[in-house]
């Protein structure tokens, strides 16, 4: 066994045409019709939500953060603090302060590797990845390497794209951070966290988990986990792109310097020197994303007022309905990377049809206004692995439903009457 299941309890029923409704983007035609929007796994679509909630504090409600004691500057700092605090809940995170904002998911793996990494580690350290990292995963680590000479190891994957855990215990024998996808990014495949934290606990490594394609599609609890950072993405979650977060232990980010020098991270500075702000601004240099930071609060209650667990059972469904239409469909003319059991496997199918450049194929999609990406998906080494320049891949959310998948299955029907296969 090496996945992890999310299988939520049964929930109220959604009305999922009522999600919809809440989403712009399926108002808009080009040529007449409809967008079939598969590609939420690289960035999702908002809500009136958090769209009308960024616009209303842009317009009226706009101010400086910390720094004022006029009421418009309050009125912002407050909402900015409040978003810390929906999404500090949103992953049952001990404390808000834990919660750091950054532009990103890449920069929040980057805060760990530059700032924890370079104050802990040196040559010969270890540090331990997955077959199945997105780059923001593996780039950072390998910076590290050339800078400081760490070691890097691999846990390897097994055919059916899950974590080949057999030798795990070895891996991490002498390890000092074990930092992994908790969902993959190309395969779908949910490794089982709370085992990986606590294997890594056991060998005395802590762990990073690299959440971004897990917090916006289930249920997440960091202290379920027992991981020690974790870092995910608004964009991906329903928010607005431009802001990132990265939960760490209140204990590792006191203990950790600072990764940008500037204002608002300090307590003092003189011309000797500074001292930090406490937790979280010493991890906030510089003028944070205020009006982002809104939608992001906005994001998490939109998300919570549909409930994790009905997203997770409804992504869930999408993915089966999707797995059996296009396997009977066309058989073994389309191969889907990962797991086939959707237990273990989240709503990204990456796949290869007929012998089509997933370039073309996503070209010919287009035309039928079914937007799926192709390409390496910023993971080159499991590329490799799947002995595959690029795959298409399409991805679910809250706004998709099966007649989404109907229309990827009937387009792609029409890539086969353009190339004559
Ligand atoms: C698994 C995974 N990790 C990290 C990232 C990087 O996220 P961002 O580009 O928001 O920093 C992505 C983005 O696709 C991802 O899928």
């Amino acid at each position: 066994m090496t996945s992890g299941t999310t299988t939520p309890a049964p929930t109220p029923t959604v009305d999922w045409a009522a999600v919809r409704a809440d989403f712009p983007f399926l108002e808009r035609r080009i040529d007449g019709e409809p967008l079939v929007y598969l590609d939420s796994a690289a960035t999702s679509q908002k809500p009136r939500q958090v769209i009308e909630a960024m616009a209303s504090s842009a317009a009226c409600g706009y101010g400086p953060i910390n720094r004022s004691a006029y009421r418009l500057a309050g009125e912002a700092t407050d909402r900015y603090e409040g978003a810390r605090a929906a999404v500090a809940r949103f992953v049952n995170a001990p404390a808000a302060h834990e919660m750091i904002f950054t532009k990103n998911a890449t920069e929040s793996i980057n805060v760990v590797a530059g700032a924890w990494g370079r104050a802990n580690l040196g040559a010969g350290d270890v540090v331990v990845l997955t077959h199945m990292e997105h780059h923001a995963n593996i780039v950072p680590w390998q910076m590290l390497a050339a800078d400081r000479g760490i070691e890097i190891r691999w846990v390897p994957l097994t055919d059916d794209g899950q974590l080949d855990l057999t030798d795990l215990d070895a891996l991490l024998d002498g390890a000092k951070l074990f930092s992994f996808t908790a969902m993959s990014n190309v395969l779908g495949t949910l490794p089982p966290v709370a085992q990986l934290c606590r294997a890594a606990h056991d060998a005395g490594a802590l762990t990073l988990v690299d959440a971004c394609q897990f917090v916006p599609h289930n249920a997440t609890d960091v202290q379920a986990w027992d991981a020690d950072f974790v870092v995910f993405s608004a964009h991906k979650m329903c928010g607005p792109s431009g802001i990132g977060l990265l939960w760490g232990r209140e204990a590792l980010l006191d203990e950790m310097p600072p990764f940008l020098g500037g204002g608002n991270m300090i307590g003092n500075v003189t011309l000797d020197g500074f001292t930090t702000a406490p937790l979280p601004d010493k991890f906030e240099a510089g003028t944070p994303p205020i009006t982002e930071a809104v939608g992001l609060g906005a994001a998490v209650e939109f998300l919570e007022t549909i409930g994790m667990d009905a997203v997770r059972r409804h992504e869930m469904d999408l993915t089966r309905y999707a797995l059996d239409t296009l396997g009977q469909r066309y058989g073994s003319d389309l191969v889907v990377h990962g797991p086939s059991n959707v237990e273990v496997r989240g709503g990204v199918l990456s796949f290869a049809f007929r012998d089509l450049h997933p370039h073309d194929v996503s070209q010919v999609l287009d035309e039928r206004n079914v937007c799926v990406r192709a390409g390496h998906h910023c993971a080159k080494p499991l590329m490799r692995l799947l002995g595959a320049n690029a795959t298409a891949r399409a991805s679910f959310y809250v706004y998709n439903t099966t007649d989404d998948v109907d229309a990827l299955a009937e387009a792609l029907d029409g890539a086969t009457d353009i190339f004559g296969l």
